[in-house]
């Protein structure tokens, strides 16, 4: 088989490297990839941009790909995978329709509302005063939230009556987000503990993949900007068994079925952020995509072959799968870029990734290119992952860390404490997987 992933990041590595090792699979296309992509067993990247529909159809059709997983959330709710389909091939991933889910967050939210899925309470907001007067109903901190697609960055949490109506303005009035910010959801603060839940989905069959939680904040205990997610580990302990089954129950099952119902059934993968308030898990946001870089420790622990499961959804026999796990925790840290999240350097060196050797460790590239002498160098703000599986949190935690001392670029910087949370769970025992 020949299969074509479409992304860039350290998610598409993951998936990239857990893919060429079906043995059904002799080739994997990354589209466009990166360094670390294009230095795997069975894998080329081909240099056309994720955003690229025609030219990524066109890739498909030239090379004759059986099968398409597509990993950033941008092609999907441009339609790749309706034009695919259309023309005759396979593909992993929702529609544009179903991707709504994530690319609009009223549209998501309405969803959520139709279907009673726990959610915080909320209005869409097209003008200053609604918001302001929407804020007297749910009180501060307020969230508000861009309409669109923003890489995670069109969410602020306003704490004063005066921050909730500049970020109003500054949304509203189209300067800071453009289309996206059009018209913004205000909701509610929820308190609680965060996690992903991520599931495989065809139709209302759905298998759930191994419980994770990702580290948003880019600095140490929580604090500075948000990011895409400086870390990621898998399982996550506060997941405990009943809490899953929760989940599976008053949300994602009501979701798939709801989808379906409304004509838009989802394939691919869906996943749920959730906050776990004292009232239950809420939705925070859904994903119509894996998430990064929580693929990255969930695909070092899958032991299934991830190709048989992309099929078996595919030809809705879903249900037939249970994904076995390595029983280890699986833990990665995020290695970014002077300036991240912000304006950040690229270009730069990086030295010691030949350090990064055996079964437990796996470095996973993000923002990484080669230059005209082959040397591999910083392209991005997310830079790469270093992944390591242990015993317990601890010991992956100090793996991944003692492998991370090798890897060096100028302005390099990761947090130390992505794990933390799980570490100062006391009750691990009944966790799920
Ligand atoms: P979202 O893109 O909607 O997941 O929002 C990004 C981040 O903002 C989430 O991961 C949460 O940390 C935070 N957030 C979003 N919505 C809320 C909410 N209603 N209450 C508290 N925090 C939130
Ligand atoms: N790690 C969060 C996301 O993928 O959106």
């Amino acid at each position: 088989m020949k299969v074509l992933v479409i992304g860039n990041g350290g998610r598409e590595h993951a998936l990239a490297w857990k893919i060429a090792q079906s043995p059904r699979v002799n080739e994997v296309i990354i589209a466009p990839g990166n360094a670390g992509t294009a230095a795997e067993a069975k894998c080329t990247n081909a240099d056309v941009s994720a955003e690229d529909i025609d030219g990524l159809l066109a890739l498909a059709q030239e090379c004759g790909v059986d099968l398409t997983v597509v990993g950033p959330e941008a092609p999907l709710a441009a339609g790749l995978v309706d034009r695919f389909q259309a023309n005759g091939l396979r593909c992993f991933g929702p529609s544009q329709q179903a991707a709504q889910l994530e690319a609009s967050k009223a549209f998501s939210k309405r969803f959520m509302q139709r279907h009673g899925i726990p959610t915080a309470q909320y209005q869409t907001i097209t003008t200053v005063d609604d918001g302001m007067a929407f804020l007297d109903a749910i009180g501060l901190p307020a969230v508000i939230k861009a309409d669109g697609l923003a890489a995670g960055k069109g969410v602020v949490i306003a704490e004063t009556d005066d921050q909730v109506r500049a970020t109003l303005e500054d949304m509203l009035t189209g300067q800071a987000f453009g289309e996206a910010g059009r018209q913004v959801v205000m909701e509610e603060c929820l308190e609680g503990e965060e996690a992903s839940f991520i599931v495989m989905a065809a139709g209302r069959d759905v298998v759930p993949m191994a419980t994770s939680q990702d580290h948003k904040r880019r600095d140490n205990q929580d604090a500075g900007p948000n990011t895409g997610g400086m870390g990621a580990y898998s399982p996550a302990p506060v997941i405990t068994q009943a809490l899953q089954a929760q989940i599976m129950d008053t949300v994602i099952r009501p979701t798939v079925a709801g989808l379906e119902a409304e004509g838009m059934a989802f394939t691919g993968f869906l996943y749920a952020g959730i906050m776990l308030t004292a009232d239950g898990p809420k939705v925070l946001e859904f994903n119509v995509r894996f998430g990064d870089p929580e693929t990255q420790p969930i695909m070092m622990r899958l032991q299934s072959d991830l190709v048989d499961l992309i099929e078996a959804a595919l030809n809705g026999e879903l249900t037939d799968q249970h994904p076995q796990w390595d029983q280890r925790t699986a833990l990665g840290v995020v290695v970014a870029s002077k300036g991240y999240p912000g304006p950040h350097d690229k270009g730069q060196p990086i030295t010691g990734l030949e350090t990064i050797a055996g079964d437990a460790v796996k470095a996973f590239h993000a923002g990484t290119g080669v230059d005209a002498n082959g040397q591999i160098i910083t392209q991005g703000g997310r830079v790469l992952s270093v992944v390591a599986l242990g015993e317990d949190v601890k010991t992956a935690q100090a793996l991944a860390h003692d492998q991370l001392k090798h890897i060096a670029f100028d302005g390099a910087f990761y947090r130390t404490d992505i794990g933390q949370r799980a570490i100062d769970a006391t009750d691990a025992s009944r966790h799920a997987q």
